[in-house]
């Protein structure tokens, strides 16, 4: 067999009051696609870390082409050819497409003379142009969607010339057709014998394209395999140590129309969209990205201004100009860009769950801190949220784990409305039988629940009935067993067919 391109040997890495890494081994072969796979916090990313040069590794050795290497930063992972597109994007939100793809080489050139702009315009859109990337490099990137945020990181890095290529969960913000096209990017460079290491807790994506996979658990390896030789249930015994029951769909019966969506458009963005959620109902909202799902659940809870309509809240007209507001009657939405929107990185696990409970339950005068920690800790330990203590500030949290925390909290708020956004994405098998659990009990309890979500198995797995959105309007329902994968795409991709026959 062939010299492997890189061997990393018991590699360990203690961060205070936790092991993230207990003595791993990790070996790379050209042109394989190799997936690592562990629960929230299993220590993938770190692992990922010290092979892009990010932290330092405390003991083991590294071997790349049978020489070993000691890296000391990003750079010098870059400039031997070990790239890494972290889970945690790295760009500069400021900056235009095409700047952010040619950093750091444009950054000690700077200020560009008008014609050196041109040049870096033209540069980026050929390689948009040669990978069939659909972007405008002049696009400032604040203003992209995750999706093509991602995809630039992705340019960015295959714009170099790199030998290992490392994904830590690139398709959790991706549709099924922007992976797709991700997929044939790492086939064409697996084809090139570029070694890529594939992170993602999407087990049919991954068993798509791994030729093999490493299992971590608690900071340990617990294998390597073919994916062939393994099954999805072999592989989440392997990763949790247990068999997983991800539950049934809610049957029970339903009640009063605890939300109401009439007529309500924001131009641009979606337009005359009117539908109920009844209490004890999970409604599943389908649509391809940028469909208009997230604009329509940001609208009802007050974070975007609408140009008309109407939201009733237990059927009454409520006022909904803000996140607060909303709050106030009831109404919870737990966002999509969970690091933007829900946490507050420098504060502790602690704070960021009870922070909204606190403001909620507030103006019922009788809130005690005790038992509001109580509620927390309770939700903290059911989700499996992976941390040394509650005092932790949430920025050294894995990424999964960060994202229980933003739906812990929400979960324990217990609102009468509930809209998940991306409810699951990032988080592992075992959290995410947890969380469908706890959806179907608050469902059960007559709460009303709006789930947006991508994954279609999830859409299927939980909801009584599944609304789908296509750019910007309401194009269908499916209420029960006429919910099928097959149908809710066919719908998804409707316009399409009505406008082109
Ligand atoms: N900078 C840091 N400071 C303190 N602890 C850290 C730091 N980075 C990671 N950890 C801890 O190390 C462990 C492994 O984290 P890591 O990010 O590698 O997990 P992961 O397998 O990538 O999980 P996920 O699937 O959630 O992304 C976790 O317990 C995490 O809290
Ligand atoms: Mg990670």
């Amino acid at each position: 067999m062939a010299e492997p391109v890189l061997e990393m040997t018991a590699i360990t890495k203690r961060f205070p009051g936790v092991t993230a890494l207990d003595g791993v081994d990790l070996t790379l072969h050209a042109g394989e696609v190799h997936a690592l796979m562990g629960e929230n916090g299993a220590g993938k990313s770190t692992l990922m870390k010290i092979l892009g040069g990010v932290y330092r590794k405390d003991e083991g050795r590294m071997l790349l082409r049978g020489q070993e290497i000691e890296l000391n930063g990003p750079r010098h992972a870059m400039d031997i050819g070990i790239a890494v597109v972290h889970q945690e994007l790295m760009l500069c939100n400021n900056l235009t497409v095409a700047e952010n793809l040619f950093l750091p080489d444009t950054a000690h050139r700077m200020p560009l003379s008008a014609f050196g702009w041109k040049a870096l315009y033209a540069r980026a859109q050929a390689l948009f142009d040669d990978l069939g990337i659909p972007l405008d490099p002049r696009a400032t990137t604040a203003d992209l969607t995750i999706a093509r945020r991602q995809m630039v990181e992705i340019a960015r890095t295959i714009s170099r010339d790199i030998r290992i290529l490392v994904l830590d969960e690139p398709t959790s913000s991706l549709s099924e057709e922007d992976t797709a096209f991700l997929f044939l990017l790492v086939d064409r460079l697996r084809s090139k014998g570029v070694s890529i290491v594939f992170i993602s807790h999407r087990l049919k994506e991954v068993f798509q394209i791994a030729d093999r996979l490493t299992v971590l658990r608690d900071g340990k390896k617990v294998g390597t395999y073919k994916s062939s030789d393994l099954t999805q249930e072999s592989l989440v015994t392997l990763m949790v140590g247990r068999n997983v029951d991800l539950g049934q769909r809610v049957t029970g019966t339903v009640g009063d129309r605890l939300l109401e969506v009439q007529g309500l458009t924001r131009r641009g963005a979606f337009a005359d969209v009117s539908f109920q959620v009844r209490a004890g109902e999970i409604v599943g909202l389908a649509g391809l990205v940028g469909a208009g799902r997230t604009e329509v659940a940001r609208a009802i809870v007050g974070a975007d201004p609408v140009d008309a309509g109407q939201i009733l809240v237990a059927g009454k007209p409520a006022q909904i100009r803000s996140p607060a507001d909303a709050t106030r009657n009831g109404v919870a939405l737990v966002p999509e860009d969970r690091k933007r929107d829900g946490l507050v990185l420098e504060a502790t696990v602690a704070n960021n769950a009870s922070m909204v409970i606190m403001r909620a339950l507030q103006r019922f005068g009788l809130v005690r801190k005790r038992e509001l920690t109580e509620v927390v800790r309770d939700y903290v330990k059911q989700l499996n949220v992976r941390t040394p203590s509650l005092d932790q500030e949430v920025q050294y949290l894995s990424g999964g784990n960060q994202q229980k925390v933003v739906i812990a909290k929400w979960l324990a708020v217990k609102p009468k409305v509930l809209i998940l956004d991306e409810p699951t994405r990032g988080i592992d098998v075992g959290a995410k039988a947890e969380i469908y659990a706890i959806m179907r009990r608050l469902a059960q309890e007559g709460h009303a629940i709006l789930m947006i979500s991508s994954e279609l198995p999830e859409i299927l797995a939980l909801s009584n009935r599944v609304l789908v959105m296509a750019e910007g309007r309401l194009v269908g329902e499916l209420v029960g067993d006429a919910a099928t994968e097959e149908r809710i795409m066919a719908l998804c991709h409707l316009p399409h067919l009505t406008t082109a026959g």
